[in-house]
């Protein structure tokens, strides 16, 4: 038998529930305490080991019967500061947090499958290790926390999915190579010399200084970089000044970078320090660069996709196992790249229908909640293909 065979309407009907509830109480990035708490309550029931490598978050541990690899599945727990805009019954209850990204729905589908997993343990090849992750949403890195408190010792592949509203539920986007961004930001403070409005050959001033970086920073994607080469830069915010006849003392611009590559973003990072240092200098001002490295760029390992390929087709049908083109959006999962073969796939969830299609992030977010049933099918296969014994997990 199939194990996805095992998630029955009563299972569908659960993990529902379990998402409803957790999309009821958001709690943002490493804050996610009554969400640990109703995980390790559900775990505690079933019997399932696990540890608190961090003050959040949850690594439960599926020992199966007979020697074999470590395989760790991940969900993430955090949401949003986002005001909801759903009207819903199981709307957010908490003003200005809100579960936008679809992670209480990751969460409900890794409890789905520690339940049926714990019923399989005479079946199970090694270990299934489910990493409940806390705060990915931030740069500070949950996934990097748990890496460095030891939680993915000896572990020999990370697997992981996101429900995403860009395709419709049924899908499954599973594709090798590079699938989302390094998103990294940057802060830029330009200092001149402050001064009267209507004297401004007595001051030097980083308003215009900064206005024109703005867009000088342009050319670093349409004059630095390959047109072959996706990159992004976008500066976010700019503040300077208090009054309509003062030149202020300094200016400061934020923005982000997104790129595909660990050399488009290394030559991103250098040559916009250098151009804000030298921009600012050639009109008299001073430019201070502080860098922010965010996570690297999440890419898939080709062996480890072709050997759950037929997960992804046993879960939805080979004819709707897609392969989407990278998207600019960053995911902290990258960093499990860094430790094992990592697999990160996509799961449709929008429906136009239910109005599940709003982007991530958005204050209409929500998911078609048949795509749980269907992750959680994806992730049974998953396991049944790298921990049953019956095929030889790629190893790196
Ligand atoms: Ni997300």
């Amino acid at each position: 038998m199939d194990w996805s065979e095992r998630v029955d309407e009563d299972t569908e009907a659960d993990l529902i529930g379990w998402r409803r509830y957790m999309h009821e109480r958001p709690e943002l990035s490493f804050e996610e305490f009554e969400t640990t708490k109703y995980v390790a309550a559900m775990l505690e029931e079933w019997g399932i080991p696990y540890d608190r490598p961090m003050p959040t978050g949850l690594v439960a541990h599926v020992h199966g019967k007979h020697p074999g690899p470590i395989v760790a599945y991940r969900c993430d727990l955090d949401a949003l500061p986002i005001e909801e805009q759903n009207t819903f019954e199981f709307r957010s209850r908490t003003a200005g947090k809100m579960h936008a990204c679809g992670h209480d729905g990751h969460t409900a589908i890794l409890l789905g499958l520690a339940r049926t997993l714990n019923d399989l343990r005479d079946e199970i090849h090694g270990e299934v290790r489910l990493l409940f992750q806390p705060a990915e949403e931030v740069t500070e890195s949950g996934a990097r926390h748990l890496i460095e408190a030891g939680a993915l010792e000896g572990v020999d592949a990370v697997i992981g999915l996101h429900l995403i509203s860009s395709i419709e539920t049924g899908l499954i986007s599973l594709t090798k190579g590079p699938i989302m961004a390094a998103a990294d930001t940057f802060e830029i403070t330009v200092r001149g010399k402050g001064g009267h409005g209507g004297y401004p050959h007595e001051a030097i001033d980083p308003l215009m200084i900064a206005a024109g970086l703005v867009g000088q920073l342009q050319t670093l994607v349409s004059r630095r970089v390959s047109p072959m080469d996706p990159a992004v830069v976008s500066v976010g915010s700019f503040h300077a000044g208090s009054a309509p006849n003062i030149i202020p003392g300094t200016a400061t611009l934020t923005g982000t970078v997104r790129t595909l590559s660990e050399k488009v973003r290394a030559k991103i990072a250098a040559d916009l320090t250098a151009m804000a240092e030298s921009y600012a200098l050639a009109h008299g001002g001073i430019a201070e660069v502080k860098y922010g490295w965010g996570s690297p760029a999440c890419a898939n390992d080709g062996p480890l996709v072709d050997f759950l390929l037929p997960a992804a087709a046993g879960a939805v049908g080979s004819s709707s196992v897609v392969s989407l083109p990278p998207e600019m959006g960053g995911e902290d999962f990258a960093y499990y790249a860094k430790v094992a073969p990592t697999a990160f796939a996509l799961v449709g969830s929008g429906n136009k229908d239910l109005e599940s299609d709003f982007p991530h992030h958005h204050p209409r977010f929500t998911v078609d909640e048949r795509a749980l049933g269907i992750g959680l099918r994806f992730m049974l296969e998953s396991v049944e293909r790298t921990s049953s014994g019956q095929a030889e997990l790629p190893v790196r």
